[in-house]
């Protein structure tokens, strides 16, 4: 492709991969992030990093100097607890500075979009695995900012030259298997993070949330996609945009198979030969018994195929990005 792809939050830690991937693709790169979240040294050198939030009216300027040609928009705000208590963050910082995003893109003439959307959008699913079909009733001010989203994203398709896909995450996990970047965010929330951090000592124990659920263990189920086939998914997805302009796409990315917290924290007992404390907890509030991809449509769209779909390989490479954290923050 002429030009080069925009990643917004590509210090964080999808975009972070997402840069890898298009990297290692041949793709040019310029980053924007307002590293609030993020870290600059998370952002591989072969790309350009801009220091800026998404916002911001320079953008024009960015994508005009760096002649873009698609966008892939990570940045955001991410904590759905987080989003319960504070919505106007996420109305803000989720789809108010998206919708400026998307007007810089238009002007500019940016023609291809690829948005980071989430389960989240279902909301809790009337049967799983869910398909895109399926009804979208978020249960969040998270998952209502980025169903937001995705509808400006299809109204600004039928009206002007751009077309996009919108990438609806599963639970997302795991780290480069090279070694290069992992999730790094500091007082994460997520199972497979929480669990790699006891397992180092970080921690003293896992709190499992919920052993009531109706399930074949009482925990909760997720269906876990380790980050580099994610960011696999976003390069073969713009591939697709930059061939058909005219179609635009809305695709799970999930495996089509979920494990409970047991099993996760039955994964991680294995690949560290040792036993984390379990702690027996109350469910979180607005938990999902079970979150489960149909992930027909991205099969059949994309040539994309899963190459790091096991639990023990997910959790085996959260697991040495830890010990790369602990190793640099000694
Ligand atoms: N869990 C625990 N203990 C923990 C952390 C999590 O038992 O310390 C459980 C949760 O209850 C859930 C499962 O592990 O059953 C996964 O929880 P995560 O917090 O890792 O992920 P979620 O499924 O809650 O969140 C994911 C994405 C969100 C998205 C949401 C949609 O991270 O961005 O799915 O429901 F909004």
């Amino acid at each position: 492709m002429d030009g080069k792809v925009m990643v917004t939050g590509g210090a964080g830690y999808i975009g972070s991969h997402a840069v890898l991937a298009l990297l290692d693709a041949g793709h040019e790169v310029v980053v924007v992030d307002n590293l609030v979240t993020g870290f600059a040294w998370a952002v591989d050198a072969r790309a350009t990093l801009v220091e800026m939030n998404v916002a911001d009216p320079r953008i024009a300027d960015v994508l005009r100097e760096h002649r873009v040609r698609a966008i892939m928009h990570f940045a955001g705000s991410v904590v759905v607890p987080e989003s319960v208590n504070d919505p106007l963050k996420y109305y803000g910082n989720n789809t108010v500075a998206t919708r400026a995003l998307i007007e810089s893109a238009v002007a500019a003439g940016v023609p291809h979009f690829i948005f980071s959307s989430t389960a989240a959008t279902y909301g809790t699913p009337a049967r799983v695995p869910v398909a895109e079909g399926d009804p979208t009733v978020p249960i969040n001010p998270y998952g209502t900012s980025k169903l937001m989203t995705e509808a400006m994203l299809r109204d600004v398709a039928a009206a002007h030259p751009i077309n996009y896909a919108a990438l609806r995450y599963f639970n997302v996990a795991g780290a480069d298997p090279k070694g290069r970047s992992g999730q790094s965010t500091v007082g994460a929330t997520h199972l497979i993070k929480i669990a790699v951090e006891a397992a180092i000592g970080k921690r003293d124990a896992v709190g499992i949330y919920g052993t009531d659920f109706p399930t074949r263990d009482g925990t909760g189920v997720r269906d876990y996609i380790h980050v580099s086939d994610l960011a696999a998914a976003h390069v073969a997805a713009l591939q697709l945009l930059v061939e058909r302009p005219g179609e635009s796409h809305t695709l799970n990315c999930g495996y089509g198979r979920g494990f409970s917290v047991m099993e996760v924290l039955d994964a991680v007992d294995r690949v560290t030969n040792r036993t984390i404390e379990r702690r027996l907890e109350p469910r979180r509030a607005g938990d999902p018994a079970e979150l489960i991809a149909d992930n027909r449509a991205i099969l059949a769209a994309l040539p994309w195929r899963p190459q790091h779909d096991d639990l023990d390989g997910i959790v085996g490479d959260a697991l040495a990005w830890e010990r790369t954290l602990a190793e640099r923050q000694a």
